[in-house]
Parts: structure tokens; sequence; C-alpha cells
């Protein structure tokens, strides 16, 4: 059994120390809960709604180095995982990204595939698969938000092996929470989505972080302003059973020669 939390909080937009403290003490609530594995939202080291890429580059740091992904990778030391956004800066470029911190060190950078909206003013979209990173022999994938809306994203992710699909997020439209149940269904996986509350000027974030199962359940759901963690303890392994039915193994019944790209 492994203890996995979402964490749910407010982000101040580009105040890069408010956001450390809520972070810092969102880490603490979790240490107390024993927790394993924890995911923070999409962007918790910098808000979502720039107004300016000077705005956004005032409030990215470089992954693996700087405060943010520091206090991850401390809190991870213990034998615990993080997966949390990040407003990363590489050179003079942006990036919405997701660091994995376990056992103290980097396991995952994933850089987001599909931008939303506005998002394309700040950030270059990610180029690579999202991840599948092994944690203490369990399998983990990674998505961030708007991924949601592709299913290819989850899907690709359960077929090279995720039993569960860590999710930082800042939503804004109202169907996420209903599609990553189905994401768990469809693929036969743990989903757990960290998503935030607030407003960052015109957009207002939905909070109702959750975490679901294979069968179709909602393990555990905040409420839509609540700031602090939720914890579920979950036996990951039973995401590697794909069966539907005795005759139908989710995946050996797939009919890509039917489907288009
Ligand atoms: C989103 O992708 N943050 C809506």
């Amino acid at each position: 059994m492994l203890r996995v939390g979402v964490a749910q909080a407010d982000f101040k937009l580009a105040d890069c120390q408010a956001n450390l403290n809520t972070v810092a003490d969102l880490l603490d609530q979790a240490y107390q809960a024993k927790v394993d594995i924890l995911v923070l939202p999409e962007l918790a080291n910098s808000g979502y709604n720039f107004e300016t890429i000077e705005q956004a580059m005032s409030a990215s740091e470089a992954a693996d180095n700087g405060p943010y992904c520091t206090l991850l990778r401390d809190w991870s030391l213990a034998g615990r995982l993080v997966a949390g956004g990040l407003c990363e800066k590489s050179g003079d470029t942006l990036f919405n990204s997701a660091v994995v911190y376990a056992d103290g060190r980097l396991t995952g950078l994933y850089r987001k595939a599909h931008l939303f909206a506005n998002e394309i003013t700040f950030f270059v979209p990610g180029s690579e698969k999202p991840p599948v990173m092994d944690y203490h022999g369990h399998h983990l994938g990674i998505m961030i938000c708007f991924d949601w809306f592709f299913p290819e994203m989850a899907r690709s992710l359960a077929l090279r092996g995720a039993q569960i699909i860590l999710h930082p997020a800042n939503l804004v439209l109202p169907w996420c929470q209903k599609a990553m149940l189905t994401r768990s269904i469809e693929n036969r996986i743990f989903t757990a989505t960290a998503n935030r509350t607030g407003t960052d000027r015109d957009l207002t974030f939905s909070g109702l972080s959750q975490i679901t199962s294979p069968t179709g359940d909602i393990l555990t759901q905040m409420d839509d302003t609540a700031a602090g963690i939720a914890v579920v303890d979950i036996d990951l392994s039973l995401a590697d059973n794909k069966h539907v039915t005795r005759q139908n193994d989710l995946f050996i019944c797939r009919r890509p020669d039917l489907y288009d790209d």
C-alpha cells in the first residue's frame, strides 16, 4: 500500500515567495500525514495567468536549480516522491513543466505538450513524451492539466505501464474531473489530479482535486475552495489487471488496425 496525496491551494500570480510558503505548508501537511506520493498543482511556483513575458520570466526557475525545486527535492529525501508544476526557464525559453523528485533526486521532467489558450504566448510546447517513472517498483506516469483533453496521452502512459497518472492542474473548464474518471475506467489506472483554487485576474480555478480508481470510483475529492491535502491508501498493482470481463483484456482487445492516428 502507498499513501497518495493531492495538494490544493490558491497561488499568487508572480509572487514566488508567497507560493514557496504555500508549497512548504502543503509539504508539511503531507509529511504529517505520512504521504508517500504527493502531487502539487500546475505552475505552483509562479501562478498561472501572466500578463507579460517579463512577468512570467521573473517567476520562473531552471529545473533542478532553484528554491522551489530545492524544497521539493528536500521533501523527497526520506523515501518519498513529489510531483509539482514548475514555470521552467531554460535559457531564454519558458516551459510549463512538471518536476518529479523521489528519494532526493530528480527522476522526471515533463514539459506540457498541449498548451491551453493564452499559454502559447508564454510557453513553448514540450516535444518529448511524458515519462513513466519507476518508484520503488511502481510505475507512475505524468501529464499536465489540459493534456486531459487528449485521451491519447493517458492511453499512451497506460500502454507504457503507468499504474497511476500524476496530474498537476490549474483547471478552468468544468469537465476535467469527470473526464479523469473516464480516463481511469478506460485505461484501468488510478489518477491523481491536484488542482488549484482562487482567481488570477479573469480566471477562476475549480479546485475539486481528486484521486480516481481503475474501477471508476472517486476515492477522494476536495471541495472547490479548500486549501490542504487529501490522501488515500492505494494498492497500485490493482491497475495491472486489465480484465474488464474474463474474455476482455482491455489492451488485448484493442483494434489499432481500425483506429486513425
Ligand atoms: C490548463 O491547461 N491549465 C487549463
